[in-house]
């Protein structure tokens, strides 16, 4: 089977060198040259764990290529079409306008019996119209449509396509079945649940998908404030509900509010899609609104603990959304550092992967080679960004080189303890004053500790990615 992947950014390269890898010949198809001439140079385009060996292993394989010539899709049995379906800033809705051009674009190119399958992330409907708009351009042709949403994170999407919780194929006939059956039949012989339904349903469980985890992360954030008013820890608090098998531990750790390519994106476009549909997604909207409302408070927190920050030089550990990647997209730094700026503090900044896709967005910050550079003669250090490497930096280290004494850690990676010890004011997530931040004791046999009692200086051991834990070079300088 010959696979066509239009689109080569995040999903679309993780998804056409994972089928490479499996065998398959896959064609990456961008409009960008200078993408494709340096992807089959073996250049990852982006910084995701495990992606450039994949990349040249496929390449010297001569299992994968990259054009921008679209008449290559002529050799394609399965198209799969992942292009971005960025927010419509005025509408709040998905912005399918570019898969729609390339839905025209390549219809001449295609071949008898081809599936057109649907990768980006869509609204309810969305397969169906892209069906429409392939009878109008090619009434000569048979084919299908399918949608197939992934679920990949940044940071561990190699890991996670290859062992997927589940593949969903949304298919309206027998035809796209088949060749799904064919296509993932590497990875169902390895444990993989590959799932049938209708487009509908599987462009609504996409959505579903990322809209409930946004709100559990939302709702342990909404947790962690009360833990801090009512004097709690919600570290322990998300240690004793995950270990409720009907919540789960995943998700539910607190920080200054979610980010990402995805869940912002998703969960104002399902809002708005509901809306259109007549249904007030009200939960979903409260979300938003709580994440949003999250991401300006945790300016003025900093603002008020350091009594105002005119004149402040406060030095910012981690830029990127999250741990693993160089993407900044919705990044709570982007709300953040110019509401310090604004309010008069000078930035100096570090992160271990994004700080030239920052550098763009974030004018007037002065950028560091390491952490305890930027954290030099800093009134607070202000942690954003949970990669691993940060928990090693010794709190008494920062102590020395900086001149103040806040140590703002909005992802809950350092030892209370240690912070103290060093002599400086741990300003964490979701512990409220009176607590005293000793371990959650659990007494149980070893087998059954696993994932919810593990800890390690006295504070639980994160989920971290493997991989990013394995990608994130020294920061501590
Ligand atoms: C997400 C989905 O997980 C993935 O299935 C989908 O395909 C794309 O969107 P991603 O955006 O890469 O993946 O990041 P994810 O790991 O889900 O984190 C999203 C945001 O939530 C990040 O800002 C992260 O820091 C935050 N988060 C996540 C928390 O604050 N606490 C958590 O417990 C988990």
């Amino acid at each position: 089977m010959i696979v066509a992947v239009v689109g080569t950014g995040y999903v679309g390269l993780i998804t056409g060198l994972c089928l490479a890898d499996a065998g398959f010949r896959v064609h990456g198809i961008d409009r960008n040259e200078v993408l494709c001439s340096r992807l089959n140079s073996g250049i990852a385009t982006i910084h995701e764990a495990g992606l450039e060996p994949l990349l040249k292993r496929v390449l010297r394989r001569e299992f994968a290529s990259f054009t921008s010539d679209l008449s290559v899709i002529s050799e394609a049995d399965m198209v799969f079409v992942a292009v971005g379906t960025p927010t419509d800033e005025r509408t709040g809705e998905a912005d399918l306008s570019a898969l729609r051009g390339v839905v025209v674009e390549m219809a001449p190119f295609l071949k008898s019996g081809v599936t057109v399958v649907v990768k980006s992330t869509v609204p309810v409907g969305t397969n169906r119209a892209v069906a429409g708009i392939l009878r109008e351009a090619r009434p000569d042709l048979d084919f299908s449509v399918a949608s197939n949403p992934e679920f990949l994170r940044e940071g561990s999407a190699i890991q996670d396509f290859n062992h997927a919780d589940r593949i969903v194929c949304g298919v309206s006939d027998e035809a796209a079945r088949r060749k799904f059956t064919a296509l993932y039949a590497h990875w169902v012989a390895r444990g993989t649940t590959l799932a049938f339904t209708s487009p509908e349903n599987a462009e609504l469980s996409k959505y579903a998908a990322n809209a409930f985890l946004a709100m559990k992360v939302t709702f342990i954030n909404e947790m962690a404030d009360l833990c801090e008013a009512a004097g709690g820890d919600v570290e322990h608090v998300a240690a004793l509900m995950g270990m409720d098998a009907r919540i789960g531990r995943s998700f539910l750790q607190a920080g200054p509010g979610y980010g990402g390519s995805c869940f912002p994106k998703d969960t104002n476009a399902l809002v708005s899609s509901a809306a259109k549909l007549g249904v007030d997604a009200s939960l979903v909207r409260a979300t938003v609104a709580a994440n949003e409302s999250r991401k300006r408070r945790m300016a003025e927190r900093v603002i008020a603990a350091l009594g105002g920050v005119a004149d402040k030089r406060i030095a910012v550990l981690g830029i990127a959304f999250k741990a693993g990647t160089d993407d900044v997209r919705d990044s709570v730094s982007l709300e953040l550092l110019p509401r310090l700026q604004e309010a008069g503090a000078s930035i100096r900044a570090h992160d271990p992967k994004a700080m030239s896709a920052a550098a763009k967005l974030l004018p007037d910050v002065s950028w560091h080679e390491s952490a305890l550079e930027a954290a030099v003669g800093c009134d607070a250090v202000l942690l954003l960004t949970d990669w691993p490497d940060y928990a090693l930096i010794p709190p008494v280290a920062l102590a020395k080189t900086m001149r103040g004494k806040h140590l703002f850690d909005f992802r809950n990676l350092f030892s209370a303890a240690e912070v103290s010890a060093a002599g400086l004011l741990h300003v964490s997530i979701g512990r409220g004053a009176d607590v005293g931040g000793g371990p959650l004791e659990i007494e149980s046999a070893p087998q059954q500790q696993e994932g919810a009692a593990i800890h390690l200086l006295g504070r639980p051991v994160r989920e971290f990615a493997p991989q990013a834990l394995e990608a994130a070079p020294s920061v501590v300088g």
